[in-house]
C-alpha cells in the first residue's frame, strides 16, 4: 500500500485534477482508494460531487487535537464502488491556528491513516497551495510524492522550494520519500514548453519525471462541473484527458508496487515521537495602536481574522510559528481592515495595499 501526496505551493498546477483522476483511475483498475481532500478549498471533495459547504463533519474533525480522537470513519464519505473520500470545507483553515504550541501536530493525519491502512490499497492525498502544516501532516502520512508541475513561470522556482521542504523532513524525520514530477498543461507545440522541459530535467533528473505528460484540454472543467472525473465520464468523451490519466495511473501503480507498509514515521506517529519542523520560527506580531476588538489576518491563516491577544501595556499581540518566507497580513481592528504602520507594505492590485511580514 502507497500513501501518494499531490503536492506543489502554486495554486491551479492541477494537484487536485491528477489527484481525483488518479484515485479514479486506480478505482477502475480494482484497486480500493481513499481521497483525502486536504484543501481548506474542498475542490476534490466538489470535484466528487460533494458541497463542502453543507458537510457537518471534514478531515479537520479527524486531524484536530480534541479530548477524544474522531474516528476516520464517521466522516468519510463513499463515492463509488471502492472509492472513499475524506472531505474537507473552509473549516480547515483553522487547523494551523488550532495546534498552535501543540506537540505531534506534525503527524496527526499519518496517525488517523494508520489506524484505516488495511482498509485501503493506495490512499492519495490533494494538497493545499502551500507549504504549511497541513502540507507538512501530509508528507509525514506519505510515502510517495507527485509534483504536478505546469509550465507556468513560475514553477521552477516553487518545485525549488518544495525539494528544500522534502529534504529538511526526510533529514529531521529520517522520513524518506519516493518523488516524481508529471508534466500538466502540456502543448507539444509551444518551444516554451520544450525549453522549459529541459530546465526543469536539468534541476530535477531525467529520471524523476513520469513519461506521460498531461496535455492541455477542455475536458478537464467540464468533467469538474458535472462531479466527475474524466476517467468515469471514459474516453469517448474525454479523448487525450482520459487517455493521460490512465496512462499516469498505470506509471504510478508501476512505481509504488514494491511498497508493502507504512514507512517509518507512521509507526512513529502512531508511537507519540514528536516531530518538529526544523525551519520553523517562533514570531511575535503586535499591534500598538487603539482599538476594542483586534484581529489579525493574513495568508498563514488564509485571511480568516484571529482575534489578538492584548497585553497589559495596551497593546495586542500575535504568536505564530511560521517557516521562512514572506507573508502578507492586515489588522482587522473593530471590523476594518488595515495595514501595520510599523511594517512594509506592498501593492498587490488595485490601490489595494497589504502589509508584508518577512521570516528569515
Ligand atoms: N491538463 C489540463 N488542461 C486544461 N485545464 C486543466 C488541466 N489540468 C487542470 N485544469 C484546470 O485548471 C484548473 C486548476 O486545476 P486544479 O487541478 O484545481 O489545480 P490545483 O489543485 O493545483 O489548484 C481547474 O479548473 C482544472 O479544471
Ligand atoms: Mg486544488
Amino acid at each position: 500500500m502507497a500513501v501518494i501526496s499531490v503536492i506543489n505551493q502554486k495554486g491551479g498546477c492541477g494537484k487536485t485534477t491528477t489527484s481525483v483522476n488518479l484515485a479514479a483511475g486506480m478505482v477502475k483498475r480494482g484497486y480500493r482508494v481513499l481521497l483525502a481532500d486536504m484543501d481548506p478549498q474542498g475542490h476534490s471533495t466538489l470535484g466528487l460531487g460533494f458541497n463542502p459547504d453543507s458537510l457537518r463533519q471534514t478531515v479537520f474533525d479527524v486531524i484536530d487535537a480534541r479530548e477524544q480522537d474522531v474516528p476516520l470513519s464517521t466522516v468519510t464519505l463513499e463515492v463509488a464502488s471502492r472509492l472513499t473520500l475524506l472531505p474537507a470545507n473552509v473549516f480547515l483553515s483553522a487547523f494551523e491556528q488550532s495546534m498552535s504550541g501543540k506537540a505531534w501536530r506534525e503527524s496527526r493525519l499519518a496517525k488517523a491513516l494508520f489506524k484505516v491502512k488495511n482498509q485501503y490499497d493506495h490512499i492519495i492525498i490533494d494538497c493545499p497551495p502551500s507549504l504549511g502544516l497541513l502540507t507538512v501532516n501530509a508528507l509525514l502520512a506519505s510515502t510517495h510524492v507527485i509534483v504536478p508541475v505546469d509550465s507556468g513561470f513560475y514553477s521552477l522556482s516553487g518545485v525549488k522550494k518544495l525539494r528544500e521542504t522534502v529534504e529538511m523532513l526526510k533529514a529531521k524525520v529520517h522520513h524518506d520519500l519516493d518523488i516524481k514530477h508529471v508534466i500538466t498543461f502540456y502543448d507539444h507545440k509551444s518551444s516554451f514548453n520544450k525549453d522549459f522541459m529541459n530546465d526543469l530535467k536539468k534541476f530535477s533528473g531525467q529520471n524523476n519525471f513520469f513519461r506521460t505528460k498531461i496535455r492541455r484540454s477542455i475536458k478537464f472543467n467540464s468533467s469538474q462541473r458535472l462531479g466527475k472525473s474524466v476517467i468515469e465520464l471514459g474516453s469517448k468523451r474525454c479523448g487525450v484527458a482520459f487517455r493521460d490519466y490512465c496512462g499516469l495511473t498505470q506509471e504510478v501503480i508501476d512505481w509504488t508496487k514494491s511498497v508493502q507498509n507504512f514507512r517509518i514515521s507512521f509507526l512513529r506517529a502512531g508511537n507519540k515521537t514528536a516531530v518538529r519542523s526544523r525551519m520553523v520560527r517562533s514570531i511575535n506580531l503586535s499591534y500598538k495602536g487603539y482599538g476594542r476588538d483586534v484581529r489579525l489576518a493574513g495568508v498563514f491563516n488564509n485571511w480568516q481574522p484571529a482575534p489578538m491577544n492584548k497585553n497589559q501595556d495596551g497593546s495586542w499581540v500575535s504568536a505564530m510559528e511560521l517557516d521562512p518566507g514572506q507573508y502578507e497580513y492586515k489588522f482587522v481592528v473593530d471590523g476594518n481592515w488595515i495595514t501595520d504602520p510599523d511594517n512594509e507594505r506592498v501593492e498587490v492590485k488595485n490601490n489595494i495595499i497589504n502589509s508584508v511580514l518577512v521570516v528569515k
